[in-house]
């Protein structure tokens, strides 16, 4: 099949989610003809599909699971589309101390923030070209280690390094991948309450301002995305700082939490 004629896709995992969504709602203004719409609850993607129409392709699947990958894979072969933007949106965290992990927990979380980003983007790699975009939510948590948000900053600091090696990586075929940090994002990922007290999130932002500027960052071929004035600040901190300070002062401020 020539190049023009294939079906430009996107793929979007979490599309359900708060940025999940903010991505979907604007990808529908691309050149692009369907959107490959990811996450666990048939009811939220049906809802999805609902409010955006029939581009959105409903795929349903846990990418915590070993086989997640399977269906989006038979999916690319049969289809064989250029995906014009892969956007490895899934997560999930919660805050507590490294021993109230279970086993399961832990494989779970590694599996989604880690090993399943890493298995997509070498899936979808093929079927890209000069102009296409790979998106990986990472946060601002990447810059240093977090105690009591352990594992997830730890995965999270994974998928940045990750991410910026592979822009490198696919500099020379014109493919530009993107790494998101942004700080605290309104959305039903966040805890609203620990040990009774409300949780106090500094300079929170809305999903549909942060998932603007990644897209636009994106588009400008940067290999990082930080948003807001915050958040470039806490970045330049971590590099200038030792990071045993830069914990100390975290964990000072969220001492009443946990
Ligand atoms: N909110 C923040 O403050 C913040 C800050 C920095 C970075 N981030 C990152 O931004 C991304 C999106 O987060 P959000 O705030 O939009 O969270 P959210 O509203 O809770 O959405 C999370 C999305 O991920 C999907 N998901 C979670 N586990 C999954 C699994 N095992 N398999 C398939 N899909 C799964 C959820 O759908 P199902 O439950 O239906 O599967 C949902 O669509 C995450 O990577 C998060 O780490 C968030």
């Amino acid at each position: 099949m020539s190049e023009d004629m294939k079906k430009k896709i996107s793929i979007v995992t979490g599309a359900t989610g708060g940025l999940g969504r903010e991505f979907v709602r604007r990808l529908l203004n691309e050149d692009i003809d369907e959107i490959w719409a990811v996450a666990r609850n048939v009811d939220k993607l049906k809802k999805l599909k609902e409010d955006y129409g029939d581009k959105i392709i409903i795929v349903v699947t846990d990418l915590s699971q070993d086989k997640s990958l399977d269906l989006l894979e038979e999916m690319l072969q049969n289809s064989n589309p250029i995906v014009k933007y892969l956007i490895n949106n899934a997560g999930g965290g919660r805050m507590g101390s490294s021993d109230e992990f279970s086993r399961e927990e832990i494989e779970s979380h590694v599996m989604v923030h880690c090993t399943t980003i890493a298995t997509l983007c070498n899936l979808c790699i093929p079927y890209m070209q000069k102009g296409c975009h790979i998106i990986n939510m990472a946060s601002q948590s990447a810059f240093q280690p977090v105690p009591y948000i352990n594992l997830y900053a730890a995965s999270k600091a994974f998928v940045r390094s990750y991410s910026r090696a592979l822009n490198v990586e696919l500099n020379c075929r014109g493919i530009v991948t993107t790494v998101a940090c942004p700080g605290w994002i309104k959305t039903e990922l966040l805890e609203d309450k620990r040990n009774g007290k409300q949780i106090q999130f500094p300079a929170i932002a809305l999903a549909e301002d942060v998932a603007a500027k990644i897209l636009k960052d994106a588009k400008r071929g940067k290999d990082m995305s930080v948003y807001g004035i915050y958040v470039k600040w806490m970045h330049l901190l971590s590099k200038i700082f030792p990071h045993k300070l830069v914990m100390r002062t975290w964990v000072k401020q969220i001492k009443e939490y946990i």
